[in-house]
This record gives structure tokens, sequence and C-alpha cells, in this order.
């Protein structure tokens, strides 16, 4: 059984079909679901509708209901003001109040219920990511016999962030309740035992924790994507004739670089925008010749900082369109919208370099999507150092978004970068990205639950 804030599926009101939400996690776990006949426990993605468990893309499926205050307080408020900000470095201050905590506890009790009502004797239970944290310890309780995983999709903070939160006990010793809990990294597997010993009685090392006469392990199991799929799409011919379409509709210039982020502060889409605007001041012989394209996904548009960093971002990309702009030739072209797979590979194999900034990030998937799509070795990936793939990735060019000159500098390299070092760092960036896919993600994961 998985149980996952989603459903592998959504809603659509218009058609009033489910139809399936795309990812690494659902094409990596589908085929294992449909094996072992596994259900998947998630919400609908629509407050205050109670859809009854349904089968779809051969997965049982059994939707949540949340009322529309909860999903406010529970997503908006404690999932996305509280934790989110809180696990990502408090790059924006993370807000706790009372009033968010009790619908957390009280979403996580009505997931953990309706898993056990769902449970069979010898089922495994697989609880994903940071807005389900009390559910492992909550199925334990209400049904003793089962074993139970975690998956911490995001980073876990370090001890001096995570002791703020006023409910540090509780959500430790709701993790706990699994027989393994894994994590993107090992920094983020390190801090969970500090703050495991700290906080509470657990004992034990960074890979295994005695807590209430049982062992938790600790398991690092960075995640990764479905790389063939993306590599096959990025050689399909009409992928190629997409491409091409979207370097002549720039106007072919000499180099195209590209972000794709949901629209989040985490992301450094900010910091990148001035680097740009910092290149074009440093080698002004670039105006003209290089497009930015920023795909910015729309996002969690509730919470109050998402709005204010949608709205900064777009100042400042009218700021420096305005002033390098030619008449219909804007040297970044911004769209705020989602793109299917086969779209987005597009823009992957139009771009030379792709720009990866974000200033703490889990995992970041983008990276290893277009790693993926360069079956030729062409292109240049700028990483973060603080993204969970630059402990993989080590031959992309890694940089430290927050110092705007060297983000800058590293920019211009990737830009300049000649064939011959590109196709040898994106020939060892397609071997890490061959060989730890998510099938390897998954096939880890379930095998350490002895699935
Ligand atoms: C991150 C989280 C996921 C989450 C996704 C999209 O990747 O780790 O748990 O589903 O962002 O965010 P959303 O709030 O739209 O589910």
């Amino acid at each position: 059984m998985v149980v996952a804030n989603r459903l592998p599926v959504s809603w659509d009101e218009e058609s009033g079909e489910w139809s399936p939400s795309p990812g690494g996690l659902v094409s990596a776990l589908t085929p294992i679901l449909q094996r072992t006949e596994g259900l998947w426990v998630g919400w609908s993605g629509v407050p205050e509708v109670g859809f009854e468990p349904f089968s779809h893309s051969g997965i049982r499926q059994v939707p949540v209901e949340l009322s529309e205050q909860l999903y406010l307080d529970f997503y908006t408020g404690f999932c996305n003001g509280t934790l989110w900000p809180l696990y990502h470095d408090a790059v924006r201050a993370p807000e706790f109040h009372r009033h968010w905590w009790r619908p957390y506890r009280e979403v996580n009790e009505g997931f953990a219920e309706t898993t056990v009502a769902h449970i069979g004797s010898d089922d495994v239970v697989w609880v994903q990511d940071y807005q389900l944290q009390l559910v492992p310890a909550m199925i334990r309780e209400r049904a003793k016999a089962h074993r139970i995983g975690f998956y911490l999709h995001i980073p876990f903070p370090p001890l001096e962030l995570f002791a703020k939160l006023p409910w540090r006990r509780q959500v430790i010793e709701g993790l706990l309740g699994s027989d393994v809990l894994a994590f993107q990294s090992r920094s983020s597997r390190t801090n969970f035992s500090v703050a495991a010993r700290r906080l509470t009685e657990a004992e034990g090392t960074t890979r295994e924790l005695s807590w209430q006469g049982r062992e938790v392990q600790l398991q690092v199991a960075p995640i990764g994507i479905d790389t063939a799929q993306f590599e096959e799409l990025g050689r399909a011919e009409e992928v190629r004739e997409h491409a091409a379409h979207i370097r002549s509709e720039l106007d072919n210039p000499d180099s195209v670089i590209l972000g794709v982020d949901r629209l989040d502060y985490t992301k450094g889409i900010d910091l990148r925008m001035t680097a740009f605007k910092t290149l074009f001041d440093m080698r002004p012989e670039m105006v003209g010749k290089v497009s930015f394209v920023q795909i910015a996904v729309p996002s969690r548009e509730d919470v109050p900082e998402y709005q204010r960093i949608r709205s900064e971002i777009e100042g400042m990309v009218g700021r420096i369109n305005g002033d390098f702009a030619e008449v219909g030739r804007p040297p970044i072209h911004y769209l705020y919208r989602s793109f299917g797979a086969e779209e987005l590979v597009g823009y992957y194999r139009a771009a030379d370099v792709m720009l990866v900034t974000p200033l703490r990030d889990g995992m970041n998937l983008v990276s290893k999507e277009y790693v993926a799509t360069r079956y030729d070795n062409t292109g240049a990936l700028v990483l973060s150092e603080f993204a969970g793939a630059s402990e993989e990735l080590h031959n992309a060019l890694v940089v430290n978004p927050h110092d705007v000159d060297a983000l800058a500098d590293t920019l211009g390299r990737a830009v300049s970068m000649d064939r011959t070092e590109q196709a040898r760092r994106m020939k060892a960036l397609r071997r890490t990205v061959a060989s730890k896919d998510v099938f390897w993600w998954a096939e880890r994961c379930l095998n350490a639950l002895g699935v």
C-alpha cells in the first residue's frame, strides 16, 4: 500500500474523469502495485468531494476526503507555510500556528484510519513525504503487525532549524513508527538521526535507531527518473522537430538557456535572473545572441509567499527585457504554465544550457531529465550545490547560487563550453542517470521493506 498526499490520478472537473498524473514515482510504482494488487491511498486534489474507492491504471485507488477548511489549514498552512520553508533551510520564515498543527494531526489521522481500514494481514505500507509524517506511528498503534516504510522526498533540516518546530517531538515520534525511514541524501539522514537522539529517547547511529524496543533502519536512497523513457522521448522525431521549431521561434540564437521549475521560492529563479543580467553586464557582446527560456509551473497559488515570489520574478523579467530587448527579440521568454512530458522534452532538446539553481532541494529531477534527453552528449548543466542531485551529478558545473557573480561566470562558461568538454561531462552524467533510475530507487526502497 502506498500512502501519499496525492493520488496518482487527478480529477478533471470538465470531463468528469480521472486522468493519470505523470511522474517518476507513479511510473516506478505502477508495475509493482499492479503485480502485487496494491492500493494507493491519497487525496483527490478536490476539497469537499468524497470519492468512493475505484480502480484506474490497474491500481486500486482509495481517495481521502478533505474539507475546504482542512485543506487550507493542513495543506496551505502547516505543510506549505510551516514545514516546507522550515525543511528548506528556512529560506522563508516558517510560521508556527497551533491552529495549523491540529488540522495537520487530524488529516494524518484520517490517512492512517483509511489505510488501516484497507490493510491486509501481510501488507507492507509505504508512506510518502512531509505531508504525512505522523502516519507511520498512527498506523502502528492501530495495526501492529505490518511492516511500515516512510520516504522523505524533501530535505530533513539540521537540528538548529528543526528544533524550532514546537511539535518537533511529535513529528520525530511519528516518523519513528516506521521500520525503514528513507532519505534522499546522507546529510538528511544524519540530520534526522541527530535530531531523533537529541529530542527523543531514541538511541543508535546514523544507520539504525532503537526506539521503544524496535529497530528503525535509516536508509539513503536518492530518487531517479524513468531515464529510458526520457531518452526515448528525446530521440523521437516529433520532439526533435518541436525543438527545432522552438529555436527558430527564438530567432536561432547562438545559445539557448533553459530553466524549468515549479514556481517556488526555493528554486532560486530570482537569483538566476540577476545572474543572467550580470552576464549581460559583464559580456555585452552576448546580448542578442543568447536567449533564456524560463518555464515556471504554477504551484501552491493560495500560499502568500508564492504570490510574492511570482510578482518579484515577473517584475525582474520585465525589467531585464526592458533593458536589453530589441523589438520582437526579448532576451527572456517567460512561460507561466505546465507542460506535458513530450513538450517539455522539446524544450530540453532545444536548450544548450540547463540552469538548475535551487537554494535547497531534496533532489531536483529536472536536472536528471535534461541529462537523460541529451543522447548525443551535447549541452551543459549548471547545478546548485544545494540540490540533492549534486551529490550524484559531479560532472555538472556545480555552483553556489547565492554567489551571483560566480553564477554569472559559470553561466558564461556553460554558454561558451566547447563540444569536447560538453561530451566528456555529459557522458559521465548520463551514465549516472541511467544506472540509478527510478526503478533502481523503488527496488532499493522496497527491498529494504521486504517486498
Ligand atoms: C515536492 C514534494 C511533493 C509534492 C510536489 C508538488 O516535490 O516533495 O510531495 O507533491 O512537490 O507539490 P504539491 O504541493 O503541488 O503536491
